[in-house]
């Protein structure tokens, strides 16, 4: 054979350590944050049929959930509400005795050292299930800021240590962050779903969050997915309104987005690993399909290579479990 030159990129496969070596990213239990759905009333512990292994709960409930989540080393929660009663401009949302408000100050009372990120949104509230008011079928922008203010209020009221509002109206930073500044809460970040596209991926957490809207669809203020430009200017705006961290939404099918993002401007960057892809992975897994620890891990530290520092998912406990060993 004639003599050729090439590179042997395989010497540093050669083994397990030597792979471990030249490792360039890295999961850690820390990065992940773990959302969990509050119900109002008692004794509830319901399996949302599309999310296997994700419940909603009661606060009752919350105990052995939060039990399991510290020890296996989750220090970060996200937490979503599902009250009992819902009307036109989703009271229980900013309501002292709201649902995530009780949930709130439960998890901080018994896990003061946890990290509780409060979901800072109308939809789950509302009867119509839009994420803002509504009026002759428009969701109007600048009437919802005032709500979601005193929502993100009466969060930090309770305890949250972040605030995470995801409604996509625009100004929304700029009012919570007012919001939050007036009530003598300026040190309670604020986690911005900055670049939230309208995604398919989203419909077992609207079963879970019993939040589907009731007519139309959220494209009015929700991204268009193929937009690149106008991820960086939502990220642009969010900046200069205040935001501490940037989320990016959904995450498998936007990895560019999150690389994007985290080379434009200097915040961290967290990317939701939404509820379609969690579904998506746990119904192939069960079926036997792909193997879900190799699957979920590769998933995850892909995440990270793109850019991502956090990352929300419903897959924290198990890649947690399988990070310890
Ligand atoms: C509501 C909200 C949604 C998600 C988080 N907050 C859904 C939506 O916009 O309809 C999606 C999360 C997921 O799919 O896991 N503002
Ligand atoms: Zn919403």
């Amino acid at each position: 054979m004639k003599e050729i030159v090439f590179s042997r990129h395989r010497r540093l496969r050669s083994s397990a350590n030597m792979r471990a070596l030249v490792r360039e990213n890295h999961l850690h239990t820390e990065d992940l944050i773990y959302p969990i759905f509050i119900a109002e009333g008692k004794g509830i512990r319901k399996e949302i049929s599309s999310m296997p292994g994700i419940f909603q709960l009661s606060i009752d409930q919350l105990k052995t959930e939060m039990d399991e989540v510290t020890e296996l080393g989750i220090k970060s929660v996200l937490l979503f509400g599902i009250p009992s009663e819902k009307d036109e401009c989703g009271t229980q949302a900013f309501h002292d005795h709201g649902v995530v408000q009780q949930g709130i100050r439960y998890i901080k009372e018994s896990y003061p050292e946890v990290i509780v990120i409060a979901d800072t949104c109308l939809c789950e509230y509302t009867s119509h299930g839009h994420c803002g008011v509504v009026e002759n079928g428009n969701v109007l922008n600048d009437p919802s800021l005032e709500l979601l203010a005193k929502t993100a209020v009466a969060q930090a009221e309770a305890g949250a240590d972040i605030i995470a509002p995801s409604n996509m109206m625009d100004g929304f930073v700029a009012a919570i962050r007012a919001g939050l500044d007036e009530a003598g809460y300026s040190d309670i970040p604020v986690m911005s779903y900055a670049v939230k596209y309208s995604s398919a991926f989203y419909g077992p957490f609207r079963e879970a969050a019993e939040s589907t809207p009731q007519f139309g669809d959220r494209k009015t203020y929700q991204m268009d997915p193929a937009n690149r430009l106008e991820a960086l200017r939502e990220a642009e705006s969010d900046v200069a309104e205040g935001a501490d961290f940037l989320i990016v939404k959904p995450g498998m099918p936007y990895l560019d987005i999150v690389r994007d993002v985290k080379n434009s401007f200097n915040l961290p960057v967290v990317i939701y690993n939404v509820s379609g892809e969690y579904s998506m992975v746990k119904a192939a897994a069960q079926n036997g399909w792909v193997d879900e620890r190799n699957t979920v891990l590769e998933m995850l530290t892909g995440m990270k290579r793109a850019g991502a520092d956090l990352i929300i998912t419903y897959h924290a406990k198990d890649a947690a479990r399988w990070l310890q060993k």
